[in-house]
């Protein structure tokens, strides 16, 4: 163990998993007296973690990579350290591509890192661990998370995937599908609540088949049990596959009254060629009754989906279905990506790829017509009062006022001004007045006595 306090900055790319992964890292590094510091240029170790869902993501890593050339020339000492899906898929490559790194972790290494790390310092030359265990990668213990207090907090639930989407890399790269124990996932939802987290995402894959392999409970029955954590005030998940989405789930929409009434629900094409050649297993029609049926447990429930555009093979007609879907819906916010071949996905090798400047023109389309759907979900929220869960405060500017920001249950961040200077509002349920509506945000204010009122759940009552 080191004597003196070592420097590690910690650099995400790509979704909450490996936002959560990170915390877990800094966690992890602790014992071996590793502080995190907010630049690279206070580092003794950068740790990357890495995304490799779509090309963009991947070219990003290499790129930030290239810029670590010249601070490992001026500081030979420096420990330069890459993991996650790009050090999964890429493995010794890596080396051969950026031949500063010191060690390349993949993503069911994480758990050896502190090890790992002792070696390299020790053998003084690059090490590669890639190994993909079965089952769960490590035992995902709570990192501790250096006593940070937050008000949001992920808690992983199960690893990897077993659906093998033709387009997906994640089966190859984070292995197959494992759920953690729920004792495991109270225990650390518990420390959580006991650090200041009032709200908790649930992470995984695809969280509905939870625990189905390894025979624990029901996604439903899970959520119920953390439901009844004192403390807690917000239980939100991500992701869902819509093929498992069981009734029993929608249900719990209706009766886990700390389940926000918002789903990320991604459908990826409105075309049934193209949802079969990419392997969903759903059709537009069994997606719609999905929808309809999340709407009779919960009526104001939130809907928000991904979408890809221009997966091989789909013809204007197609692009034509995911816009009618889009329209039907009425999402709340979607994202969307143009389709990009990974070389260990299935899809790769399809024939019939769509021209770039045509996937632009469709990424576009979808934007524009999504773009006016989530501004209407906005603009219908002026003058009604919203619970926030509030989660921080920003001074955009030095002659600025501060702003609160906070969440809607169904997951639109609102701002709004303090009406006492130095109040703590951080993990308070606030009722705030919506006054103005954003393409990507609402602002609001604390109400007056005949504001309508919205309850928890997103359903509208005279006042
Ligand atoms: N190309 C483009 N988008 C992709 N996604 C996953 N793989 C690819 C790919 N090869 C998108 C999907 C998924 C989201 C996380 O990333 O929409 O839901
Ligand atoms: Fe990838 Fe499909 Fe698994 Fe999601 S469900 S991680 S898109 S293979």
């Amino acid at each position: 163990m080191q004597m003196t306090d070592q420097h590690v900055y910690i650099r995400t790319f790509g979704c909450q998993m490996n936002a959560y992964d990170s915390r877990r890292i800094a966690g992890l590094l602790q014992p071996l007296r590793y502080r995190c510091v907010e630049s690279e240029d206070d580092a003794d170790l950068i740790v990357i973690n890495t995304c490799a869902i779509r090309a963009k993501a991947e070219q990003k890593v290499y790129s930030y990579l290239g810029r670590l050339a010249r601070l490992k020339k001026q500081r030979p000492g420096l420990v330069i350290a890459v993991g996650g899906c790009v050090a999964q898929q890429e493995g010794r490559r890596i080396l051969s591509r950026a031949p500063y790194v010191d060690l390349v972790f993949g993503t069911h290494a994480v758990g050896r890192l502190a090890d790992l790390l002792v070696r390299v310092r020790r053998d003084q030359k690059p090490l590669v661990d890639v190994a993909l265990s079965n089952g769960l990668p490590d035992d995902c213990r709570p990192s501790g998370n250096g006593g940070v207090s937050e008000v949001s907090r992920f808690v992983t639930i199960m690893q990897g995937c077993d659906n093998f989407c033709a387009y997906c890399v994640v089966p190859y790269v984070r292995g197959r599908e494992a759920s953690r124990h729920p004792e495991a996932i109270m225990a650390e939802t518990k420390a959580l609540v006991a650090q200041g987290a009032r709200e908790v995402v649930l992470l995984g894959q695809n969280v509905n088949s939870y625990g189905q392999k390894e025979k624990l409970c029901t996604f439903a029955e899970l959520l119920a049990r953390v439901n009844q954590i004192d403390g807690l005030e917000r239980i939100r998940f991500t992701t869902s596959h819509p093929k498992d989405l069981s009734d029993d789930l929608i249900r719990a929409f209706a009766t886990v009254d700390k389940l926000c009434p918002h789903i990320h629900l991604p459908v990826q094409s409105g075309a049934d060629p193209v949802l079969a050649r990419m392997n969903r297993r759903y059709t537009h029609r069994q997606y719609m009754e999905r929808i309809d049926r999340l709407r009779q447990a919960c009526p104001h429930i939130a809907v928000s989906t991904d979408f890809i555009v221009g997966f091989p093979g789909e013809s204007d007609a197609d692009f034509d279905q995911t816009l009618e879907l889009i329209a039907t819906v009425g999402f709340t916010s979607v994202f969307a990506f143009v389709y990009s071949d990974r070389p260990q996905a299935p899809a790769a090798g399809f024939g019939d790829k769509v021209d770039e400047t045509v996937k632009g023109r469709r990424l576009e389309r979808l934007l524009a017509l999504q773009e006016g759907i989530t501004r209407g979900h906005h603009q219908r929220l002026v003058g009604s009062v919203q619970d926030l869960l509030v989660e921080d405060i920003h001074q955009s500017g030095p002659l600025s006022r501060p702003q609160w920001s906070g969440r809607t249950p169904t997951n639109i961040i609102v701002h709004f001004p303090p009406a006492v200077p130095d109040e703590d509002l951080k993990g308070r349920v606030m009722a705030v007045t919506i006054r103005q509506a954003f393409a990507h945000c609402l602002r609001g204010e604390l109400p007056s006595a005949t504001d309508t009122a919205l309850d928890a759940k997103g359903v509208c009552h005279a006042a």
